[in-house]
């Protein structure tokens, strides 16, 4: 099935030399066999003798309207799942250093041809190796790369059916010694979470649980944070919003290692919490597309937060990072709604870098373990493995809890003999 294509007016695209939707779809192996990741839209600029050339995909990806981007917390809307159901292109006109695409799911994307020029996808042929150091000697992915599958997962644990399977009541866990903090490292450890339950529902008892592990990190949010849906940080999670799956922290240099929540109070429905084991995902992923993983593992995606005035954080890196002796997975980076705009990625790679993403996103999405968040849980989250999201919810809702740095909490491991990995 060919879809119409509108071509833009004479008078600025004499030069078009097609709307490219190429043909001919190609076979896909990505889990949206529907969508064509391949459409690329051509189009001359004045003054410049080569056509101009960008994946429709892209486009929809970075549109910077109020619907698709919100310029209070700059962050976007989409997940990459959505893309396969609205990246269609229905129309384009380029007019007045402008691009206006319609899309079919009857929105609008006005795009600035410079902007444009700046940060839409480069061909790797006119890129400098040392702009690419991934793949600095322009040879593919798989001369760059070859994964051990089977090592790089060798010490992934199972999943498990019930995550309160593995809790520790309160009591137990406060008594002197180390055996409390022993079950809930092993466990974080082998299934990424770990829990304390029925623990007093306060602020202050949550901090004992906390520094019974070790010392919070010290962020931006605070040592120990409380917060609820007042927007008090520029995130989606300050809000009520549905929060999609993803890791904490994917702007940081170093993404924080535990996650620690305790919901003291919650009077409404919704607010559900998901859980997905990323190493599970990645594993999945390396076993049905062994193409899709080394993209994954390789081409860098920018994360961003940006306060307005207060704060610009920025990191760019793999989804997929492997301890660099061991080769074992090692560390899942993923926020959707904090990627920046993805100007490095080579114009060669960006229909399969999105069936990818989109892939990893449909996974993600598909299958999380929720678990509620009721006041006596305390849910200590590996956010360099387990990726959490939340759905929404009325009424009010309070929650409390911290980061430890992963420096901090393996060395904990350690300690208490958990952990022998050198
Ligand atoms: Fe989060
Ligand atoms: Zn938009």
């Amino acid at each position: 099935m060919f879809q119409k294509v509108y071509f833009p007016k004479e008078n600025y695209t004499s030069g078009i030399r097609h709307c490219l939707y190429q043909q001919l779809r190609r076979e896909s192996h990505a889990a949206n066999a529907n969508f064509d990741f391949d459409k690329i839209l051509s189009f001359k600029i004045p003054k410049e003798s080569n056509n101009f050339h960008v994946h429709a995909v892209w486009l929809r990806h970075h549109c910077q309207c109020q619907k698709c981007y919100n310029h209070r917390t700059h962050q976007r809307v989409h997940i990459p799942s959505h893309l396969s159901q609205i990246s269609s292109v229905k129309k384009f006109t380029v007019k007045n250093k402008q691009c206006l695409i319609d899309w079919n799911d009857d929105h609008t994307s006005v795009f600035n041809i410079d902007w444009l020029r700046a940060n839409a996808p480069k061909s790797l042929a006119g890129l400098s190796a040392s702009t690419l150091p991934i793949l600095e000697e322009n040879q593919g992915f798989h001369q760059q790369l070859s994964y051990n599958y089977k090592k790089c997962f060798e010490s992934v644990g199972s999943i498990l059916n019930d995550p309160l399977e593995i809790a520790i009541h309160f009591d137990e866990f406060m008594k002197v010694g180390n055996d409390g903090v022993t079950h809930l490292l092993s466990n974080v450890l082998r299934y990424g979470y770990g829990i304390v339950n029925q623990c007093p529902p306060d602020f202050e008892t949550t901090k004992k649980v906390i520094l019974k592990v070790s010392h919070p990190q010290n962020t931006i949010y605070g040592d120990f944070s409380e917060w609820t849906s007042n927007l008090a940080h520029a995130d989606t999670a300050y809000t009520s919003d549905v929060v999609h799956m993803h890791t904490d922290t994917s702007y940081f240099t170093e993404p924080i290692g535990l996650q620690i929540f305790h919901c003291l109070q919650h009077n409404g429905s919704g607010g559900l919490n998901s859980l997905v084991d990323g190493f599970q995902i990645a594993k999945q992923i390396a076993r049905e597309n062994q193409e899709s993983y080394e993209l994954l593992s390789t081409l860098r995606i920018p994360s961003q937060y940006v306060d307005d005035g207060k704060h610009h954080f920025h990191s760019n890196d793999v989804t997929f990072a492997h301890d660099s002796s061991s080769n074992q997975i090692q560390k899942i980076r993923y926020n959707p709604h904090d990627v920046a705009v993805l100007k490095d990625l080579p114009f060669e790679h960006v229909e399969k870098f999105y069936k990818s993403l989109v892939n990893l996103s449909d996974l993600l999405e598909s299958a999380p373990q929720t678990i509620k968040l009721s006041p006596g849980l305390v849910l200590f989250l590996d956010n360099w493995r387990v990726l959490h999201g939340r759905t929404a919810y009325t009424g009010f809702r309070h929650l409390c809890g911290a980061y430890i740095s992963r420096s901090d909490w393996l060395s904990r491991t350690r300690v208490l003999g958990l952990l022998n990995d050198f």
